[in-house]
């Protein structure tokens, strides 16, 4: 089946880059629904942390991901992540799930059916903004508009640490950079659905933008 024609605005990029912020006023201002594939990945991970799943057993991963019961549900601009039932919007975000989603996301098998689940979600929505590392290069490579935010790892990891210290969670700074590091070479690195820029892509390095800046150019690149 050709998703062509299909009303998505794809967004991808590192960690810190600004694409959930931006992502999700981009949908508020469209009145498009707002699907955050880090978030499904991330609720898989706290999934298996807490069902004590080999995170190293592809084959164990990928039967996880079969009965995921994952919803996602925006309101007032704020994403509230449900697993199974369960509101785990916070415990989504922990260092710890940060830290063990690359053993998720390189899985061949899980990423097939979160692809599936992904491009079911905006099937059924007549417009959709969906962020994440792989929308523009698989999940919707003919996406009519695409976008890749960047900016420098210095200035992520400042997003990143200020998000945490917004939240009352303490983390040091060296973890969160550790973090960011990796996940960006693994990301990058990894066998199946590596992030990359999709050629079609319009790229935007938000370094030294502000939240609105940024939406402001997505959107006036839409319009
Ligand atoms: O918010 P942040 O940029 O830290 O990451 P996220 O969007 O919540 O995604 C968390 C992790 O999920 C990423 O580091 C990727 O390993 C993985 N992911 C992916 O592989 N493919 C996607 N489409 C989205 C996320």
């Amino acid at each position: 089946m050709t998703d062509k024609g299909i009303n998505v605005i794809a967004i991808d990029g590192p960690a810190g880059s600004g694409k959930s912020t931006v992502a999700k006023d981009v949908a508020r201002k469209l009145g498009y629904l707002y699907i955050d594939t880090g978030a499904m990945y991330r609720a898989l991970t706290l999934k298996a942390l807490k069902e004590n799943v080999d995170i190293h057993n592809e084959d164990s991963l990928t039967e996880l991901s079969g009965n995921l019961d994952i919803k996602l549900e925006t309101k007032n601009g704020f994403l509230k992540v449900y697993l199974d039932g369960e509101n785990v919007t916070d415990d989504i975000r922990t260092l710890s799930v940060s830290q063990n989603v690359k053993f998720i996301a390189r899985v061949k098998g899980v990423r097939q059916k979160m692809v599936n689940l992904q491009r079911a979600l905006a099937r059924n929505s007549a417009g959709s903004v969906m962020e994440g590392r792989d929308i523009g290069t698989v999940v919707f490579p003919d996406a009519k508009y695409k976008f890749y935010l960047d900016a420098s790892s210095e200035e992520r990891v400042n997003r990143r640490y200020k998000e945490f210290e917004s939240k009352g969670i303490k983390v040091s700074r060296a973890d969160i950079e550790k973090d960011v590091r990796e996940r960006d070479h693994t990301d990058r690195t990894r066998d199946v659905a590596p992030l990359k820029k999709s050629e079609a892509a319009i790229c935007i390095d938000t370094t030294s933008m502000t939240v609105e800046d940024v939406v402001a150019e997505v959107l006036s690149r839409i319009k």
